[in-house]
């Protein structure tokens, strides 16, 4: 464990804890990964081994701010990591973890189902953390004037020059096959490293990637819903009917202005007084049951489907309403707050600030990419959806308006933009493997099925969010242990073609 690993560790205790519920919720998931590779790695390094640990070495790259204006002279500092451990020198192939909208630690190179890939074929690996997340940032950064330089197609050619500077640093061939791995949006930008670049990239692993853009994603709730009713996660038609039960009673509550009364229930820290204060209401007791299910195999103390479902299905507890309200102490309880922030003021203020914050997600500038690129805002104003009707695509796009100044116009047109140049969801690529799991929500928006010879895809039954990135643990179920395998053998053979056929690109 280096020095910097330890910093980062102090850094990551320190997170900051506020805003949303499904922010607060995705910061925890996170710390929570990075606690257990942490562990893992630790618990390796005590065992005996042939040759000394070479830790992983962290760097800084100098990218252009623009790489599209040569006019634009300034640059901003990329982090990176390189882990030589497994490497095969000079021929093994080369292994980079695509880092996304949160920032990258030691462990995107030291644990993770592509580190026993990097082990099993030998592969140098490196991980390139995304620009304007965690430190790769200028001091003003996250102010509006320089937030016009966050985009996926920068952050593209910040791959492709990486590529040519790590190329250079450790003298690889120019033929040297370079594998790409990426969950979530990275997954969606290893698809489009490979998409548009392949030329640098030999082949893609995109996991969870949502690579169709979308302004009104409510396929994400559909199968939040389905989800719910799953029993193969421990869900059931009873508790999806529960939770669209206690929505409707919150809703009419709302209708009602019963609010003192809901303040009091949901011990919300404020009064519901200003406008956005209900929706933020409604949106935190959603963010419940949406991070349940997005992260249900995390093993997340907040609340797995079948922990929520066991509450929300619980007669002796009460109504529906009343089960909701057990949801949420339980909830509060688990992450240790004192009371449910409901003031949309408040998640303005923390959205707009251009503090910088080295660890966790990027917030602020995370939601500036779903207004100038992807949409992606998780409605519930199809009838199917379960939860408030105040979670609505207009209230979620007064946030572009307020923040960045985007009008809801400019941010339907950014998501057709995105879909027409990089293809949706049928790229047309080649040596792409897409893995998705069924009770994740943003499967909606990837690729299903197998697109071609070689463009392929796995749909796990039964896991979550990125489930196939994480360690091979021995409670493992079954259809994750055979996507890995799958997943293995298709690098496998990737590996082989490069050797055999090293022109094809
Ligand atoms: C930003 O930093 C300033 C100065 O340290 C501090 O006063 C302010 O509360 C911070 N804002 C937020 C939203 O954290
Ligand atoms: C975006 O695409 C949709 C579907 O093709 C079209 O109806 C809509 O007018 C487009 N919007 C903008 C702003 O380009
Ligand atoms: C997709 O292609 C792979 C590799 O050719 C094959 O093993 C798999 O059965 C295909 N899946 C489907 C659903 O056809
Ligand atoms: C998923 O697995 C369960 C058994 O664990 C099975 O009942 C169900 O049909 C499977 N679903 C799909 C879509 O294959
Ligand atoms: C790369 O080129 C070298 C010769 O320069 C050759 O020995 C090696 O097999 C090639 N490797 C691949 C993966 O094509």
């Amino acid at each position: 464990m280096g020095p910097g690993a330890v910093a980062w560790l102090l850094a990551l205790l320190a997170l900051a804890e506020a805003g949303r519920n499904f922010r607060l919720l995705r910061q925890r998931v996170l710390q929570q990964r990075e606690v257990r590779a942490m562990k893992e790695a630790l618990a390796g390094r005590w065992l005996p081994r042939p040759a000394p640990w070479r830790a992983p070495i962290e760097g800084t790259l100098r990218q252009p701010l623009d790489h599209f204006d040569r006019q634009e002279g300034r640059s901003f500092p990329q982090r990176f990591w390189v882990n030589e451990e497994h490497w095969h020198r000079p021929a093994g192939p080369v292994f980079l973890f695509v880092g996304g909208e949160s920032a990258l630690s030691p462990f995107a190179v030291l644990s993770g189902h592509h580190m026993e890939l990097a082990q099993k074929y030998g592969a140098l690996a490196l991980a390139l953390e995304h620009r304007f997340y965690g430190a790769s940032i200028n001091p003003d950064g996250l102010q509006d004037d320089s937030l016009r330089f966050l985009s996926s197609q920068q952050a593209l050619a910040d791959l492709a020059a990486f590529h040519l500077y790590i190329t250079e640093r450790y003298s690889l061939r120019e033929n040297s096959t370079w594998v790409c791995f990426g969950g979530s949006y990275p997954g969606s930008l290893a698809a489009w490293l490979r998409l548009k670049f392949p030329h640098l990239v030999f082949a893609a692993v995109a996991s969870s990637a949502p690579v169709r853009a979308q302004l009104d994603f409510t396929g994400y709730n559909q199968v939040v819903a389905a989800s719910l009713s799953d029993p193969v996660v421990g869900g059931s038609a009873l508790c999806h009917e529960a939770v669209a039960g206690a929505f409707a009673a919150v809703d009419q509550r709302l209708a009602a202005g019963r609010l003192d009364e809901l303040e009091k229930d949901f011990r919300s820290c404020g009064p519901l007084a200003e406008a956005g204060d209900r929706e933020e209401l409604a949106g935190n007791l959603a963010d419940i049951f949406m991070g349940a299910v997005q992260y249900n195999d995390e093993g997340f103390a907040g609340g797995t489907v079948a922990k929520l479902c066991r509450i929300m299905t619980d007669a002796g507890l009460g109504s529906p309403y009343q089960r909701l309200l057990a949801v949420n102490n339980g909830f509060l309880e688990s992450m240790a707050l004192p009371c449910l922030e409901n003031s949309r003021q408040h998640a303005l203020t923390e959205l707009r600030s251009t503090n910088l914050s080295l660890s966790g997600v990027g917030e602020r500038q995370w939601y500036f990419q779903t207004c100038t690129e992807f949409g992606y805002y998780q409605t519930c104003e199809d009838p199917t959806c379960p939860f408030s009707r105040l979670l609505t695509l207009a209230d979620q796009l007064d946030f572009c308006s307020q923040l960045f100044g985007v009008a809801p116009q400019r941010v339907e047109g950014a998501v057709n933009f995105t879909n027409e140049y990089y293809g949706a969801d049928h790229p047309r690529a080649s040596r792409l493997l897409f893995v998705n799991g069924n009770i994740d929500p943003w499967h909606a928006l990837s690729v299903l099925r197998n697109q071609s010879r070689s463009e392929l895809a796995i749909l796990i039954n039964g896991t979550s969010h990125c489930a196939n990135m994480n360690p091979s643990r021995p409670s493992d179920p079954l259809p994750l242990v055979r996507a890995r395998q799958r997943i293995d053998d298709h690098v496998g053979q990737w590996l082989r073609w490069a050797r055999t056929e090293p022109s094809a690109a």
